[in-house]
């Protein structure tokens, strides 16, 4: 666990000085209040409550079908089960397609949710939705690489920013969304080098799944790093649970995998 207390609800300033120490920022995806609270008890510092619910807990294909009620709902179980850990909730694919309905939808989120930081995926086309958000007191973490809200324009869950046009448009995304007002910064498979330059360039932290290591902190889906997941685990991930003889036990692992710096190999 890092210095922080116990006591205390995390806050982007808490995130911001890990950063600024080397310190690792543990994240996990939880969905709802047992494993909020077991997430916790472990230390993990971030909880988001992804959109992937719409996969693991839902049984959809993709994340495109989960609501913002979804979201308040799940976040709401997750919120009141936590005591240190921060809480991010995914804005749902459509929530925020302008600035206005995005603020509105985010604050359900807050209001409803109790979430203290709300997602979006997307680059430089998300920037004035960001500033106007932040101009009224949400705070913003970005997504950029695989943003499986666009899977169907993706084409597929691979690997983003391989050609050095794509790397040098994704180094730039992450610069406007920093201007913009983001707080925070999701990076998903993308190559560790330009994860690792992203990381460097900002002085927002960044969460890595599936970016190597060099990321400010980790994040994965908790199925995924369990092995309960339907169907193939992502490449990048690895089962926790199958050298653990409990889930708090592979929680611990985890994070203290990534506070090491062990994690992603
Ligand atoms: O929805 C989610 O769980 C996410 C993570 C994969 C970063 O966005």
């Amino acid at each position: 666990m890092s210095e922080i207390g116990n006591d205390r609800t995390l806050t982007i300033l808490d995130l911001a000085q890990m950063k600024n120490r080397s310190d690792k920022i543990v994240c996990l995806t939880a969905y709802d209040a047992s494993f909020s609270a077991l997430l916790d008890r472990q230390g993990v510092d971030v909880i988001l409550v992804g959109d992937s619910l719409g996969m693991v807990i839902q049984g959809r294909h993709t994340t495109l079908p989960v609501t913002v009620d979804d979201m308040v709902y799940h976040c709401r179980c997750v919120a009141q089960a936590k005591k240190r850990a921060m809480i991010v909730a995914d804005m749902p694919f459509m929530s925020y397609p302008t600035p206005e309905l995005a603020a509105q939808n985010a604050a359900r989120l807050m209001r409803d949710g109790d979430a203290q930081m709300v997602k979006l995926e997307g680059g430089s086309h998300r920037a004035e939705v960001v500033r106007h958000m932040v101009c009224q007191g949400i705070p913003v973490c970005g997504h950029l690489g695989l943003t499986p809200q666009s899977i169907h324009q993706l084409g597929g869950y691979k690997v983003q920013g391989r050609e050095s046009a794509a790397a040098r448009a994704m180094l730039e995304d992450a610069q406007i969304l920093q201007d913009a007002g983001a707080g925070m910064l999701i990076l998903e498979c993308i190559p560790s080098r330009l994860a690792a330059e992203i990381t460097e360039s900002l002085t927002i932290p960044t969460i890595g799944i599936g970016a190597g290591r060099e990321c400010d902190g980790q994040v994965l889906v908790l199925h995924d790093m369990l092995g309960v997941s339907i169907g193939n685990l992502p490449r990048f991930c690895k089962n926790f649970l199958s050298d653990a003889s409990s889930i708090d036990e592979a929680v611990k692992i985890y994070a203290d995998a990534v506070r090491n710096g062990v994690f992603p190999a």
